[in-house]
């Protein structure tokens, strides 16, 4: 990739482990909750830095003003499960500019460096978690899926399925091997999930407060689901009441899913609640009382079952190169000549007119005189939302977000974009 300058001549470029000590500083007063305040949070926080470097999918880059850092960023170089690819995708965290130098567009050249980063290695998709969800938006990102939080008493949870699959895991290699492989066939059969990195496993297998319950099939060595959670004590004064905290939950069949719910059902004389935080908008339909405890009673009668966050957000960089890389998906069977003019005012290169052909589902990009059938218009950050498929056509036509020049490929337009399921994300980054 060329040398990334901005118009001031300042400098983006990947940090040195002497420039984690500045960067350190930095992260310190832009997520004042760390706590990176005592020289012992700093230093462990650098030596976190120097510990991440040594996977080699997670880097640290900053931009530099006369050799003074400015801002910096933790990349991720994730593997991502696109609808039914496989994908090179680029994450971006920790995105912190120094308090003397806000609105100096440093973060929006972070941003802009980072889209070059991955397009400059042939990956065009990149993704985050939003402090603010409309700073993002504007830069293009569209929303992923909500998550919903369901609070749901033990006794709520179906109880018929096969408790006596479950059994914890420990933290040996061999459990470590059998829960990613067990993650991985979920990644497999789902949309969106990317491929756990040594972040992620850290997090897993070294929080001594993480509990992992795996299940297994009657006579099957190998994961078919597992659970993983910590309990929280929700009574200040009162020890024994403890709720539980899902963190993961991971099933390839519907028997892994009921024989986890069975075991956590089994809890019931013990704790109090069962927290999940899931991208799972149906989850209700499995639990006896959908009921979160609150008792508020929308109006006229809908009791509140779950409250919901948006969080992941998506950025497609290269609209022609997405195309071609799911040239052997299936865009929902439809034959369709489409046209797509996507705005996208923070990268300019991606935008502009894209003919597509859709031949029994399988797309090819044409010349860009060719002809089509009808052309849509949307900005990229809701075309992001549209390819990865947390959003539908026919609901960004009906809010006004998207055109279409004949109405009567509406539904062909839908059914290319639709997802079998929309993405999820339980990467943490
Ligand atoms: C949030 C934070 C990163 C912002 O940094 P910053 O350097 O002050 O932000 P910038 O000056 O680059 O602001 C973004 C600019 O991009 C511009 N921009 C965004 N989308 C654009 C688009 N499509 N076209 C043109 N410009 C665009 C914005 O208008 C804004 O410029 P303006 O202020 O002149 O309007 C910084 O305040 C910070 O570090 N906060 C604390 C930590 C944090 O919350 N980090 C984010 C974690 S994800």
């Amino acid at each position: 990739m060329e040398k990334y300058l901005t118009e001031r001549g300042e400098e983006l470029r990947s940090l040195n482990e002497d420039e984690f000590e500045p960067f350190v500083e930095i992260l310190g007063k832009a997520y004042p909750a760390m706590k990176i305040f005592t020289p012992e949070s700093k230093e462990a926080t650098k030596k976190r830095m120097v510990d991440m470097e040594k996977d080699t999918r997670i880097h640290h880059y900053g931009l530099f003003r006369d050799g003074v850092l400015l801002g910096g960023m933790r990349f991720f170089d994730f593997t991502m499960k696109l609808l039914s690819i496989k994908t090179g995708a680029g994450g971006v965290g920790s995105v912190a500019v120094g308090m003397l130098y806000k609105k100096q567009k440093v973060a929006f050249h972070l941003i802009k460096f980072f889209l070059d980063y991955y397009h400059a290695q042939d990956i065009p998709i990149v993704t985050l978690y939003p402090f603010r969800p409309d700073f993002y938006k504007k830069m293009g990102f569209g929303y992923g899926t909500k998550i919903s939080r369901y609070s749901v008493k033990p006794a709520s949870l179906p109880a018929y399925g096969r408790k006596s699959g479950v059994s914890f895991l420990g933290k040996s290699a061999e459990d470590e091997k059998l829960f990613v492989d067990c993650y991985n066939r979920y990644l497999d059969a789902t949309n969106g999930l990317n491929e756990k990195n040594s972040g992620d496993m850290a997090a897993t297998f070294h929080n001594n407060e993480l509990v992992i319950a795996g299940y297994r099939a009657e006579g099957q060595d190998q994961l078919d689901g597992y659970v993983s959670f910590t309990f929280k004590n929700v009574h200040a004064e009162n020890f024994v009441h403890n709720d539980i905290i899902v963190k993961e939950l991971v099933y390839n069949s519907s028997e892994a899913l009921l024989g986890l719910l069975a075991f956590l059902q089994s809890q019931a004389d013990q704790i109090n609640r069962v927290i999940f935080n899931i991208q799972d908008s149906y989850f209700h339909h499995v639990l006896l009382d959908p009921r979160n405890g609150t008792d508020v009673l929308i109006p006229p009668v809908s009791h509140e079952s779950n409250i919901q966050g948006t969080g992941i957000m998506y950025r497609i960089t290269d609209t022609k190169r997405v195309f071609e890389l799911l040239a052997n998906h299936d865009f929902g069977e439809q034959t369709l000549k489409l046209k797509l003019d996507i705005a996208d005012s923070f990268y300019p290169q991606n935008a502009g007119p894209l003919v597509v052909y859709f031949e029994n589902g399988l797309a090819t990009v044409q010349p860009e005189t060719a002809s089509y059938d009808t052309a849509i218009s949307l900005d990229i950050a809701d075309f992001s939302s549209l390819l990865v498929g947390s959003v539908e056509f026919r609901t960004l036509h009906r809010y006004g977000l998207a055109t279409i020049s004949d109405t009567r490929y509406l539904g062909a337009v839908n059914r290319v974009f639709q997802p079998e399921m929309p993405p999820m994300c339980m990467s943490l980054f």
